[in-house]
């Protein structure tokens, strides 16, 4: 019988891809054991935004929402995205530092890391990769899909070689913005598992409304697994339907491996905490509904947002059309890379201040000179030369790896600089990544323990 698995993101891109990643985790662990139970090829519940947003925003600390998570999914595998040399940040790191954050998420829980570069510069995939082999653990090899004149098939088959020249355990296409047609959707799976002999994932969002169309045509094609929100947590800028593709799958002669009655507690369970967030207006409607606009403008939906929250703030809602039409170019200008953390944001905000200016490229921020020094890896096709010259002025380009001009001892710095508040290795990697939020973190984890203590004292004293 065909087989085809399920990776669910209830907990991480659909939290991050519908409500700004603001799930706290008191919210989803009375679900964790059903969860564990439903039958998935992995629950992908850490990475990519999560880290950030708990420091930030809901004053968890990560790395125990991680412990916590794999003590109630003992047997299923815990999945988390990582942005190659980025980390989970924005910016390359040291090799040192990448090596150590992915052993401390390996021992803190993960199973598997699913890495990727925002430029499909494979050259920064290798260190983790190295990294997660060497402690056990599953490296999927992820190309970030994307279309341009130097997107072929071809291309991804080959990037699809290297990655398993590297020893990778499976592959991933990851189509952030939905843009995968569900008959190239067909052609890659079916060309890729021709060329190598690995598990295939195929990643898409509903934000077209294709997503379900490419899945489909995709296990018609062989493809291993598939990554699907539970149905409340799906749609939109989230992922598809958990259970429809499991009736989909199952009609196509599929064997899932999912426990159906799991699945429909899972979704009975985040029913009413999707309508809580609709209520108080973390969950836009927007972000539910079906936008074609991808498709024309090859701008992901959550670039769409930002534009348009970037406009408002600047009081020039009225560029928003110019904005839209001028990041295909600036884009093109960049050399295509695929629009995915970090380059999205470079590209668009550079869209932003060409029309504001009214000049192109007349204001250039920091990242896109360190994008065009090299600071983030080689672009798919070569930046424009003029842009390029433009935007550098005097500034000279990186040679060779850029991590490799990265100080050594950020470690030990940062570590010195803590102080007391570093209590472990994670907390130093916390701080590493984001300093100023993990310092405010730490302050009010100390504030928090000093009351504990405080009351502890006054019940000894009444006692
Ligand atoms: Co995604």
């Amino acid at each position: 019988m065909k087989k085809v698995q399920f990776t669910e993101t209830a907990l991480r891109d659909a939290n991050q891809s519908l409500i700004a990643t603001r799930l706290p985790y008191d919210k989803f662990e009375p679900i964790l054991e059903t969860m564990n139970s439903a039958g998935y090829y992995s629950v992908e519940c850490w990475g990519g935004a999560t880290f950030d947003v708990c420091l930030r925003f809901l004053n968890e600390d990560p790395w125990e929402r991680l412990r916590r998570m794999r003590e109630k999914m003992p047997d299923t595998k815990l999945q988390m995205l990582l942005r190659g040399q980025n980390i989970l940040g924005y910016k390359h790191y040291p090799d040192d530092i990448v090596r150590r954050f992915v052993r401390a998420s390996i021992k803190n829980g993960i199973d598997i890391i699913r890495i990727f570069d925002a430029l499909n510069d494979l050259d920064n995939l290798k260190v983790a990769i190295d990294e997660t082999l060497k402690n056990g653990a599953i490296a999927s090899g992820t190309i970030s899909y994307t279309t341009s004149p130097v997107h072929t098939l071809d291309k991804y088959v080959s990037m699809t070689r290297e990655l398993a020249a590297m020893g990778v355990s499976s592959i991933c296409i990851k189509d952030m913005a939905g843009i995968l047609e569900p008959t190239v959707a067909y052609e890659l799976v079916s060309a890729i598992k021709d060329a190598v002999d690995l598990p295939l994932i195929i990643h898409t969002h509903s934000t077209t409304g294709m997503a379900f169309m490419t899945y489909m045509k995709a296990i018609e094609a062989g493809v291993d697994v598939i990554d699907t929100a539970i149905s409340p947590m799906s749609g939109g800028t989230s992922q598809p339907a958990t259970e429809t593709l499991y009736y989909v799958a199952k009609a196509l002669g599929c064997e899932t491996g999912l426990n159906e009655d799991a699945i429909f507690k899972i979704a009975d369970f985040f029913k009413p905490i999707r309508q809580g967030y609709m209520d108080d207006g973390t969950l836009n409607p927007i972000s539910l509904t079906t936008d074609t606009r991808c498709l024309t403008y090859q701008i992901p939906g959550g670039m769409l947002s930002n534009l348009l929250s970037q406009l408002k703030s600047l009081g020039a809602l009225d560029k928003f059309e110019a904005a839209l039409l001028e990041t295909p170019k600036v884009r093109k200008d960049m050399g295509y890379p695929p629009l995915v953390t970090p380059t999205s944001q470079i590209v668009g905000s550079q869209a932003v201040q060409n029309v504001l200016t009214g000049e192109r490229y007349k204001n250039v921020g920091a990242e896109i000179k360190a994008y065009c020094r090299g600071e983030y890896g080689k672009t798919p096709a070569p930046i424009d030369p003029e842009v390029r010259a433009k935007i550098l002025g005097e500034l000279k380009p990186v040679e060779g790896r850029f991590a490799d001009t990265l100080p050594s001892d950020t470690f030990e710095k940062a570590e010195a600089k803590l102080g007391p508040d570093a209590r472990c290795e994670e907390d130093v990697l916390s701080y590493i990544l984001f300093p100023e939020v993990t310092e405010r973190f730490f302050e009010k984890r100390r504030e928090k323990e000093e009351k504990c203590v405080k009351y502890s004292i006054t019940r000894i004293e009444e006692a």
